[in-house]
Formats: C-alpha cells, structure tokens, sequence
C-alpha cells in the first residue's frame, strides 16, 4: 500500500509539471495504460483473500480516480494555453492600410451615370431604363418621324435584318428618347424621369464612338414652360460641375419630337492641356461644347403616348453622358473610353469607395 501511495505522488508529480499533450499521454499509459502500474495493481485483488480484498479494493480505485482527474485537469490547462497561445500568434490588425495590390476601378461613364442620379434624385426624378434593342415605332414614329421623315437620315442606325413580329423593323435605339415614349404610355401624366444608358449610331472619330451614351430626361405636367427646362438644365450643370460661374448657351434648333427645340452648349477654356468649363470670359482659348438637344415635348408625342396635350405640357432633354464625363475629368479622346486599356482605367477610374452623394459630393476625383 506504501508503494502505491509514492507511486501516485510520483504520477501526479509529473502530470503536473507535464507541459504537453505527449508527455501527459506517458502518464496515462504508465500509470493507467494496460501494463500501468494501477492496472497491475488491479490484477493483485484476484490473488487475495476476500478480507484483504475488501480493504485494497476501494483504496486501488480511489488512487485510479485520482490519477485519473490529475490527467483530465492537466489537459483541460494544456489545451487552454495552447488556444491561447494560437489566438496570441493570429492577431490581426485591423487598423493597418490593406496590402497594395492591383485593383478594379470604376469606370468614369457609371462614375458620372451615378452621380447623375443623385443631382437627379433630389430634384425628384426617377431613373428609368428602356431596351437597346429597339422597334421603329418607339425609336422614330411615335417620336413624330414617320417612315419618310429626313430626320430618319441623320441617325446613321443600325438596324437587324429581321422584322420584328409586328412588320416594324428591329434596331439599336438611336437615342435614349424612346424611354420617354416606354414611360409615358406606362404611367401617364405626371411624369418626372431621367433615363440613362447606351446608344448606338453608326460613326467613328475623335469624338464619336459607334457606341456612346446618353441621360434622357423627361417632365410632363401641368402649365410646364421652357423656363422649367432652363432652370432644370442650369441647377444640373451647376451641381454637376460644382461651381457657379457655369455659362449655358440655349440655341434654337430642330428636332422633330420637340417644339420649340433647344440645343445646350456649355462654355469651357483650356487651362494648361485640360477642358474646363466655367470661368471665363470672351478671351481667347475658349469655347463651346454642344451637349445635347432640348424642348418642350412636342403635341404629337403626347399623343402618340396617349397623354391629353390639352391637359399636358413637358420638356424633354437628352445629354451626351461621355461628353460631359470628359469636361468634367478632362479626357480628349473619346475613343479610350472603349478601349478597355487598364492603365487608362486606372488613371481616370474611380475608387468603388468613391460614391457620389450631394453630401459628401458629387465631385470626386479620381
Ligand atoms: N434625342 C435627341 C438626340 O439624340 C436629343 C434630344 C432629346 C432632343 C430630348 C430633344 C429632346 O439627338
């Protein structure tokens, strides 16, 4: 009995000063292991009379229970240094600036088609969207150029060999204008909406691309008159652009969905090799850019898009969104806006944190 006592304080001994998983295993298999000593202990009681059974039998067990616990207490410890010392070891810190690596941007195009949106918005026009493959009828008759309208001339279209299942011939929307005609007959009078997107002409150089974009903008309601369509145009291009001092032309024009029609220009000087608009006066080294077409919606559109003329009047405008991209990011080309060369991307791209609000701004730089 003597021997088992100092054989336990030996085990708990060493369990207790055991600093891994491995070493306490040792343990376990010397002391409770098959050939352990406990079980050795264990195979004596067969040996003995019943008497001496009774007294060794409970004090084995107890010293087996004891060894036991030990064992299970010190890996409990062992096990909960070890997750500590793994947590310890796989800190991160937040705070650190990522790593440099190579990164998308946001193309100037949806840059400046979101912060559209939100100069829009809190003006309290919707955005709307129409197809880019389009029929006749929404892109040209019901806009007032019927099938032998000139006007039809000048859009250089692209149209599908196929007709389409009414007889009218299937396109690539010339314009963003057919949205207005989508929209109205969907949701009436009164109507106030922008409608962005891609737009397709065939043309190519410097500054036109077979493929551009476009902000359609529509207000239809009651006693509307050109000098809405004024102050709408001049509080877009001011937040827009961000500065006050923006000059617009308003030119008489000629577009067959509008009377009377409007052409836009924004006045623009070179500083250094960027366009920048606003800011000058009538020296040298400035300009116009014409940016897109205007009016009060013609009576026959209405109509055609089933809202009473004598109850209704609108105005409509369309933009070129490159356009106004490259006078207010200062690019030349318009052509690079397709290329997809990621260095021009990554110069004049924009940070996906960069979102434009009235707030922060609808301004940022890239
Ligand atoms: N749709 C015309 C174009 O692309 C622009 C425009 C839109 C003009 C709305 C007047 C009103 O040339």
């Amino acid at each position: 009995m003597t021997e088992l006592t100092s054989q336990e304080q030996a085990t708990l001994d060493a369990i207790a000063a055991a600093t891994s998983l491995d070493a306490l295993e040792e343990q376990r298999v010397a002391a409770l292991g098959k050939k352990g000593w406990v079980s050795l202990a264990l195979k004596t009681l067969g040996q003995m009379s019943p008497d001496e059974r009774k007294e060794a039998a409970p004090a084995i067990q107890a010293v087996r229970a004891k060894v036991a616990d030990a064992l299970d207490a010190r890996k409990a410890a062992l096990e909960a240094e070890a997750l500590e010392a793994q947590l310890a070891s796989e800190t991160i810190d937040l705070t650190l600036p990522a790593p440099d690596m190579p990164k998308g941007s946001i193309h100037p195009v949806s840059q400046v088609m979101d912060e559209l949106a939100e100069i829009f918005a809190d003006l309290g026009f919707a955005v709307a969207t129409g197809p880019e493959i389009e029929d006749d009828w929404h892109n040209f008759t019901a806009l007032n150029m019927d099938e032998n309208h000139p006007a039809r001339a000048m859009h250089d279209t692209f149209y599908f060999p196929d007709a389409a299942p009414d007889g009218g011939q299937m396109l690539l929307r010339t314009h963003t204008s057919p949205v207005q005609i989508r929209s109205m007959k969907d949701q009436g009078a009164p109507i106030r909406l922008i409608a962005p997107g891609r737009v397709y002409r065939s043309d190519s150089d410097a500054t036109h691309t077979p493929m551009f974009h476009q902000v359609e903008g529509l207000v239809v309601d009651k006693g509307i008159h050109l000098g809405h369509l004024k102050w709408t145009l001049e509080t877009f291009f001011k937040a827009f652009f961000e500065r006050e001092d923006i000059v617009l032309r308003l030119r008489p024009s000629y577009f067959p969905f509008t009377e009377p029609s409007v052409e836009v220009d924004v006045g623009y000087s070179n500083e250094g090799d960027r366009r920048v608009v606003g800011g000058h006066g009538d020296d040298d080294g400035h300009d116009w850019m014409e940016l897109g077409g205007s009016g009060m919606v013609n009576r026959r559109v209405l109509e055609m898009a089933g809202v009473d003329p004598d109850e209704f009047q609108g105005f409509a405008f369309g933009l070129g969104i490159d356009r106004i991209a490259m006078l207010k990011y200062g690019m030349n080309d318009l052509r690079a806006f397709f290329d997809g060369d990621p260095r021009w991307l990554a110069h004049y791209g924009f940070s996906p944190y960069d979102q434009p609000t009235l707030s922060a701004g609808v301004g940022a730089r890239p």
